[in-house]
């Protein structure tokens, strides 16, 4: 059988936040991202701004709206900075949204054709939880930047013609991200085996893996998750809903900040993750922490001989392991990027293990509750 939503990865992902020129710095100076291609008033787009951060094959939209009548800017209120649109590259955008929306998808933009010197784009949207939206984007006939609209940096104007895309004066230092693994969203108690018959439906999704909250609890809160993919590893999408637990769940805590489902996290591999989180801290970003004990325990509990890594040198970075029958991993949190308690990243290393670290769940969220309470918010 031919499938129908061929999906070839992540095309980007877009950000609204609050002002796109400080997100990007942000982006650039602590996660090693370097501007690619920018589009605004300085390219005679008068209601945004966005900058288009890269870094191997990960590519973050960072956009910000120029007035209060700006749906991003009522995004950006309502949300605090979070994650627009997960777009899909797609072979077809057109038969793409027709098979969704014949699937049973809302629509949120009809396909539309964008040209410039460099070629064309087709693109198109359908709606996913809260404010979230997939756009798909067949962009194999276009040989720009990123997409028509946008100045590539590198193509600015001289500063002298008045019209120069205001870039930063340096490109990032890329401290070894090189893909999206995968991409969760937290939904509301009861609303999770909604999106994952969505994700089934729609796009053709398989469930590969499912967390109850007997696995995913500690003494006061609990979630349910459930990983949807596409049957080859290129698009994984947990989908994470609050269990019953004594006290209030992370996964409430963020519907209480965000205001609606929405993107949780999203987990950016690397081929060496001791040397990128080393260089991340050195950029001054803050990591999740677990206890000293959780290394003695892994130390004694995890079959060594099959594990090629220097469990001190896990330590110093503060980084987790957990084990499956096909290998392990090696992951870690950042705090959340923004003032809310919403949104944050993990820095994951694979070898072999296709899981999310469930082993290190209990560990991990005990480390988020004491942040939680410290908030005031457990
Ligand atoms: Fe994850």
């Amino acid at each position: 059988m031919t499938d129908l939503m061929p999906i070839q990865g992540y095309h980007h992902l877009e950000f609204f936040v609050g002002n796109a020129k400080q997100a990007a710095q942000y982006y650039r100076t602590a996660f090693g991202f370097s501007a690619v291609a920018y589009a605004g008033p300085e390219t005679g787009v008068r209601d945004r701004a966005s900058w288009v951060m890269a870094q191997g094959d990960i590519r973050f939209t960072l956009t910000a709206g120029l007035g209060p009548e700006s749906p991003i800017v009522q995004h950006a209120a309502r949300h605090g900075d979070g994650v627009r649109d997960v777009a899909f590259a797609v072979p077809d955008a057109e038969q793409a949204f027709a098979v969704a929306i014949q699937r049973g998808a809302e629509a949120f933009a009809e396909p539309v054709v964008q040209e410039d010197e460099q070629g064309k784009v087709v693109t198109a949207a359908i709606k996913a939880y809260g404010d979230t939206i997939h756009s798909f984007v067949d962009a194999s006939n276009y040989s720009g930047a990123y997409l028509p609209g946008y100045v590539g940096v590198s193509e600015q104007p001289a500063p002298s013609a008045g019209t120069a895309t205001p870039v930063f004066a340096a490109p990032g230092q890329p401290v070894g991200l090189r893909l999206v693994d995968h991409i969760v969203a937290n939904v509301e108690l009861g609303r999770m085996d909604d999106w994952v018959n969505f994700y089934a439906d729609v796009m053709g999704f398989t469930q590969l893996v499912h967390y109850d909250d007997e696995a995913i609890s500690t003494e006061y809160s609990a979630l349910m998750s459930k990983v949807l993919w596409d049957g080859e590893g290129r698009i994984k999408l947990p989908i994470n809903e609050p269990a019953r637990g004594k006290r209030k769940s992370q996964i409430e805590e963020y519907l209480d900040f965000y205001h609606s489902p929405g993107v949780q996290h999203m987990a950016l591999a690397t081929d060496d993750i001791v040397a990128t989180v080393a260089a991340l801290r050195a950029n001054g970003l803050r990591f999740m922490r677990v206890p000293d004990t959780y290394y003695a325990e892994q130390r004694a509990k995890l079959d060594w001989s099959a594990i090629d890594e220097d469990l001190d040198a896990l330590r110093e970075q503060n980084i987790l392991i957990d084990t499956d029958d096909e290998g392990y991993l090696l992951q870690i949190f950042t705090e959340p990027v923004q003032d809310r308690p919403t949104v944050f990243f993990e820095v994951i290393e694979r070898h072999g293990s296709r899981g999310f670290g469930e082993g290190n769940f209990k560990a991990l969220f005990e480390a988020i509750e004491r942040e939680q309470a410290a908030r005031g918010n457990l």
